[in-house]
Parts: C-alpha cells; structure tokens; sequence
C-alpha cells in the first residue's frame, strides 16, 4: 500500500526530485541543466546575491533595467505562476497581468526551447531553488521606456517569437547544436548585431547576419562565422578546439576573456562533452570555408623573434611588449600550453576590430575555473601603467608580429575602450 501511494506522489510529481523526464533522466536535475544551458543565473543572481533572487542591474540604451526575482517566493518571486504563466514569461515575455518584460530579458531566444526543456526548468525552479522573500529592486526608466505597454509593438516589430525549426540539411549533431546556440544559449545576444531598437538583427542561422559579430560595452564581440569578417576568427579552429574553448576556457589558440569568461564559467562549462561538440560542430556549418585571413609566413615569425631576443633598435612597441609581456608570453609569442596563451596567430590580436585586444591590456584576463580545468590563469591589467599612446604603439606591433596580419591601432581607439572600462556594470 505505502509503496503504492509513494509511486502515485512521484508519478504525479509531487515528490520533488522523483518525477522522471519523458527521456527518462529525473526531471529536476534535467530542469537544472537547462537552467545551466541557458545561464539563467547570470543575470538573475547579483554579485554576492542568493542564486536567481535577481538584482543584478543591465545597463542598456533605454536605461538600467533590474533583473527580477525568480525563485518560487509567491510574493517576491514567480512562486504563483503556473506552469503556463512561466512558460509564457519565458518565450513571450509577458507577465500573468499582461505587460511586458524588457528585451534585457533574452525570450526571443528562449521562444526556441521545447516544451520538454520548459516543463524540466519549471519543475527545477519550483522545487530546488531556495524561496526569497527580498524583491528585486524596482526598474524605473524614463519616459517613454517606462511604459511596458510600449514593449507591445517592439514584440511585434522585431521580437516576434519563432519556436526552433531543426535544419533538415544538418544531422542529428548539428541540429542539436542549433538548438542550443539559437535557444537557451541565447550566444546572438552578444554574437549578433543590434538593429537601432536594440533588436538582434537575426535570431536564427538562415540569416548571414546571425553571430555575425556584436558589440558590448566597448568591446566589439568577435563573428562566429567566416563571413562576419573579424580577421583570424575561429574558421580556422577545430570542433575539438571549439568545444575546448566553450568547456574549459582555453585551447591551443587562445584563453577567454571579457564577458565571454562568465558565460564559460556559469554556462558552457557545464554542458556535457556531447553537447560541447554539438555546438562546435554546428559552429563548423556556419563557416563552410575558412575565414578570408591568412598569417604572414614563417619567417616572419622567426624575424619577429630574432629581433625581441637581439633587443636592440627596437620600437617603443617592441619594447613595450619585452618589459611588460615578454616574460609570459615569450618572445616567440607561443606562451606556455594551458598556461599563457599564444598572442602569435591569436584571433583576438587579430580580428578586424582591436577593441578585445586594447581590452585585455587594459584590464588584464582570468581564465574561469571550472571541474575540466580548475586552475585560474591570471593576466595583470596594465590601465594603470600604460598611457593611450603606448597600449597603442603595443598593440599595433602585436598586430604586426610574428605571423599576425592586422592593422595598427590609434591612441583614441585606446582611449574610447578606457572610458568604456569605467562604465562596464
Ligand atoms: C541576459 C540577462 C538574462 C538572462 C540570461 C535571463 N534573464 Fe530572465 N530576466 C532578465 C531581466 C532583466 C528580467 C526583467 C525584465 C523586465 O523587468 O522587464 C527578467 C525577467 C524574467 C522573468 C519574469 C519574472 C517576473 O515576474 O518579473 C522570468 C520568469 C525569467 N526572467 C526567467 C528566466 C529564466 C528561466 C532564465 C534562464 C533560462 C532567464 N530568465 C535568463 C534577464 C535575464
Ligand atoms: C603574469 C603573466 C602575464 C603577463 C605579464 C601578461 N600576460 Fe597576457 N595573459 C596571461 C594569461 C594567464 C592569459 C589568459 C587569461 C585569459 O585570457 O583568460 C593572458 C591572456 C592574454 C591575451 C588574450 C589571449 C586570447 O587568446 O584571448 C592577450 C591578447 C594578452 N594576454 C596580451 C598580453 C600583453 C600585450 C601583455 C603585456 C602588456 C601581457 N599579456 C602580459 C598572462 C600574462
Ligand atoms: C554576454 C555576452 C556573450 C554571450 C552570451 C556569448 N558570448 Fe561568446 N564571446 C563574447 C565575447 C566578449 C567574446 C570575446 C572574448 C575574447 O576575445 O577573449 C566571445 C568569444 C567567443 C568565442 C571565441 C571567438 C574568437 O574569435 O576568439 C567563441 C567560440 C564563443 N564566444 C562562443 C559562444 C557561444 C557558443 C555562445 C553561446 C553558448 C556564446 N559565445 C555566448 C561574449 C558572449
């Protein structure tokens, strides 16, 4: 009898934990992983904060914008949403009394994922996450943007929800990959353009605009694809280099850094390897030829070098980069595996924007810890040590050493970057 009415709770899910997804995994769990593919805590938990009770302010054109409290408080969280309420919060982004939930918010992305994955996340949210009785702080923007209703006509204009259409061309792999970058990863909110109402300019793969390169607080976040022209790019890389860099933050080619290092350390980080590689493989069909750069020759590279160990005659760049670089990244521009990351052939140093480059000396890199690769490496920021002309001369002889090929950079493209540091939440 006991045993009996125990199935009969966990069948009907009222035992937290025991409800089992239709492909079999416990629902929960199922719920958190998804929580983790699309990085729901990113924005819902503050520095500091308890996790999902909101209050991490985003900065955005139309002002700063809270994010709310999502755990199941009935008062101060979505406790009495329905499962219907939450899922159209989700991929709608309308609130159960109608109005509308600001873009900061990704559900033109979220619109994409399957009533399974909604369901686990549902029942992950409900039953695991700890109720928090704090609301988050109140947004108040300024007229016109502070009247929601508003929001109305930008969902029709451009956040029209499109539920995820698998590609028939792709395989099995492929498409899961699509659904993860195009849905819950919501990778176009940086990776893709912004039209002038802040609208991604394309939410799915048809379009050559999609994750053709997007722009952040000054940084100008590099193109996923070999027609989004930013310089080395990632054509050249690998699937295994690929899912490497997603999973733990680092390849041969290069190290993560800026924003890109939390979604690693809170979001790709945990996929799976399987889910690791469907991504990058279906990264891999977006750029069917490899991106339109090619680096200098060998020899350069050996030029390069001969001249950093001779050290004499050198440019300010030059010298620039012996007394401050030299000693991590060696005067062959290889660095240490795992450790330092190459600068020779890196597709940061050369992308057709520098902004990443003049970012990372300013204000140094921390490769993220998570379970594949733990140890955090540690780049210093040299914003203190360095005036606009010399991170210029610098970098412009990164982008010039060794194999790089790409242009030299201006004092004022330093400074903008500088006066974007300060502003960056
Ligand atoms: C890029 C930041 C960001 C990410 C990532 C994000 N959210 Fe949000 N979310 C927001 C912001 C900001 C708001 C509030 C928007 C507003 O006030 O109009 C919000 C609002 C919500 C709401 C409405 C709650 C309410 O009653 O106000 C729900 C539900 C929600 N998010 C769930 C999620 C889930 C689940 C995930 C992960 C799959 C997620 N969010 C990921 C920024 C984000
Ligand atoms: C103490 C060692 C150290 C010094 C000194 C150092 N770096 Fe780094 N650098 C690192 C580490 C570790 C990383 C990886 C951190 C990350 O990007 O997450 C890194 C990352 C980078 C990256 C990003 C590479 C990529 O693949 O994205 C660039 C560019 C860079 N460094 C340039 C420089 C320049 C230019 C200097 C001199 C001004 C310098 N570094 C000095 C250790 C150092
Ligand atoms: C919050 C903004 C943001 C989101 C969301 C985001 N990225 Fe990024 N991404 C960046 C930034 C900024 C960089 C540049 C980092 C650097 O150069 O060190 C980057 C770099 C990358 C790179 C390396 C590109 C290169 O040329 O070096 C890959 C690959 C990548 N992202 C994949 C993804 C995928 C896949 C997703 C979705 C799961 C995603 N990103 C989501 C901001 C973001």
């Amino acid at each position: 009898m006991l045993k009996l009415s125990l199935l009969s709770l966990a069948a009907s899910g009222l035992i937290a934990g025991a409800a089992l997804a239709q492909d079999g995994t416990d629902l929960v769990q199922k719920g958190a992983y998804v929580a983790r593919l699309g990085d729901c805590m990113a924005c819902h938990t503050a520095p500091g904060g308890k996790p999902y009770a909101g209050g991490l302010p985003i900065k955005s054109d139309l002002g700063t914008i809270y994010a709310t409290n999502i755990t199941p408080d009935p008062d101060a969280g979505i406790g009495k949403y329905s499962e219907a309420d939450f899922a159209r919060a989700l991929r709608k982004g309308v609130l159960p009394d109608g109005s509308h939930l600001y873009p900061a918010m990704p559900y033109p992305s979220y619109a994409k994922l399957s009533d399974a994955d909604v369901h686990a996340l549902y029942a992950y949210l409900m039953q695991a996450v700890a109720p928090v009785s704090t609301p988050a702080p109140e947004t108040r923007l300024g007229f016109p943007f502070n009247q929601r209703w508003g929001m109305m006509f930008w969902n029709t204009a451009f956040g029209d929800a499109v539920g995820f259409a698998p590609d028939p061309d792709l395989t099995a792999e492929e498409n899961r990959g699509k659904y993860i970058v195009e849905g819950a990863g919501h990778c176009g909110s940086c990776h893709t353009p912004r039209g002038i109402a802040m609208q991604e300019k394309a939410y799915d793969g048809d379009s050559a605009a999609y994750l053709s390169g997007g722009e952040l607080n000054g940084w100008d976040v590099p193109a996923l694809r070999a027609d989004g022209s930013s310089g080395a790019g990632i054509a050249g890389w690998s699937t295994a280099e690929i899912a490497d860099y997603l999973g733990k933050g680092r390849n041969d080619r290069a190290a993560v850094g800026g924003e890109m290092t939390a979604v690693v350390q809170h979001s790709t980080g945990h996929m799976s390897n399987a889910d690791l590689n469907a991504v990058a493989a279906y990264l891999k069909t977006l750029s069917p030829a490899p991106a339109p750069w090619t680096p200098k020759p060998d020899s350069a590279a050996r030029a390069t070098t001969a001249k950093l160990t001779a050290a004499t005659d050198l440019s300010t760049g030059a010298r620039l980069y012996i007394d401050s670089c030299g000693a991590c990244h060696f005067v062959n521009g290889k660095g240490a595996k795992d450790i330092f990351p190459q600068l020779d052939g890196a597709s940061v140093v050369n992308a057709d924007s520098p902004t990443g480059l003049i970012h990372t000396i300013l204000a140094g890199a921390q490769t993220p810890s998570v379970e594949r690769a733990p140890s955090v490496n540690l780049m210093p920021g040299f914003a203190a040590r360095m005036d606009d002309k010399e991170v210029a001369e610098l970098a412009s002889f990164l982008r010039g050493a060794w194999t790089n090929d790409a242009g030299a950079v201006t004092a004022d493209q330093v400074a903008k970057v500088r006066a974007g540091l300060d502003k960056a939440p």
